[in-house]
């Protein structure tokens, strides 16, 4: 089925439906905004927007929409509708009447499975007072708060299940400049790097190879950096340590002194 992905700014807020049959609504709702709002009048929402900061390992998010008839005369509601398959309104049955001066809640499920980042689902409420369009939105929390908690427990967490997948596997067969990318800079030189996690080029200290060579076998205990020596539980042997501190050697003290970093250097 052919489906036109419609976009509109309406009472400030940006909104996004699906379908076409929607569009005649909505351009006659941005030809005519006024009428829209005095047909949909006599329906009051307690919220035509509201939010829910998700935690972990949440799938099911549940709003709950409290509509008012102002008016002396029955509201019915035909039609509902979310802009997503993962948006389920649940009401009593169609056509579901609202007498004068009476309220009736609606619930909206968000399935949140494989979503990322901020979600914002539109309902649509087509009734004989008019179209509401209630906003829904879910803050979605990232897998890394997760991973840290798990780190925090235990720093050699980053190289056993899933968290392998981007910490290990890709240090595989790798020595030197590309192995440095792989194994420390996902940590050290992310666009994102947390706060705990220094910054190479504001080293005041010196580096030489027996400093990089101790930090990359043991790590540090009690923080969320891990020991990558085989010997101490870490993925990497030998001549993998051995090509990253000649690296680090070669790369990163060469440009701490380069910077004029009085402490760097080998
Ligand atoms: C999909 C790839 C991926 C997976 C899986 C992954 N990480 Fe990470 N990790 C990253 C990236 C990328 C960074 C750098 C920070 C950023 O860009 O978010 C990072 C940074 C970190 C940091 C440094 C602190 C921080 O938040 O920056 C820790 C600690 C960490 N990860 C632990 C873990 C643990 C423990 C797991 C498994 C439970 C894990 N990671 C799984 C990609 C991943
Ligand atoms: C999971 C994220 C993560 C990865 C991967 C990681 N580090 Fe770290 N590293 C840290 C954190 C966090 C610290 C801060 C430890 C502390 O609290 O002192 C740190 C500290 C260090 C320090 C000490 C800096 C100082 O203040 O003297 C060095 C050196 C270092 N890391 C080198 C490396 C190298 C080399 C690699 C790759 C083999 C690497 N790290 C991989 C998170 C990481």
């Amino acid at each position: 089925m052919m489906t036109t992905l419609v976009q509109l700014r309406a009472c400030g807020n940006k909104v996004r439906l699906a379908s076409y049959s929607w569009m005649i609504l909505i351009l006659a709702a941005l030809y005519c905004p006024a009428a829209l709002q005095a047909t949909a009048q006599p329906l009051v929402w307690d919220a035509i927007s509201k939010e829910y900061a998700a935690k972990l390992g949440e799938t099911n998010i549940y709003f709950t929409f409290t509509a008012t008839n102002l008016s002396s005369e029955e509201v019915l509601i035909r039609a509902v509708r979310g802009s997503c398959g993962c948006t389920i309104p649940k009401l009593p049955a169609l056509p579901w009447r609202i007498g004068p001066g009476a309220s009736g809640q609606m619930e909206v499920l968000v399935d949140i499975r494989g979503k990322r980042g901020n979600l914002s689902k539109v309902v649509s409420v087509d009734s004989s007072a008019g179209l509401s369009l209630l906003a829904v939105n879910v803050k979605i929390p990232e897998n890394r708060e997760l991973n840290l908690q798990l780190a925090k427990a235990d720093r050699q967490a980053v190289f056993k299940n899933e968290c392998a997948t981007c910490h290990v596997y890709p240090t595989f067969g790798k020595t030197g400049e590309a192995l440095y990318t792989a194994a420390c800079g996902i940590c050290h030189e992310s666009d994102h790097r947390a706060s705990m996690v220094p910054d190479f080029k504001a080293l005041l200290k010196p580096t030489d190879a027996n400093y990089w060579e101790t930090w990359v076998r043991k790590g540090k205990e009690g923080s969320l950096m891990p020991a990558f020596a085989r010997s101490e539980g870490g993925p990497l042997d030998d001549a993998q340590i051995k090509s990253l501190v000649e690296y680090l050697t070669k790369h990163v003290s060469k440009e701490l002194l380069d910077l004029g970093n009085p402490f760097a250097g080998p």
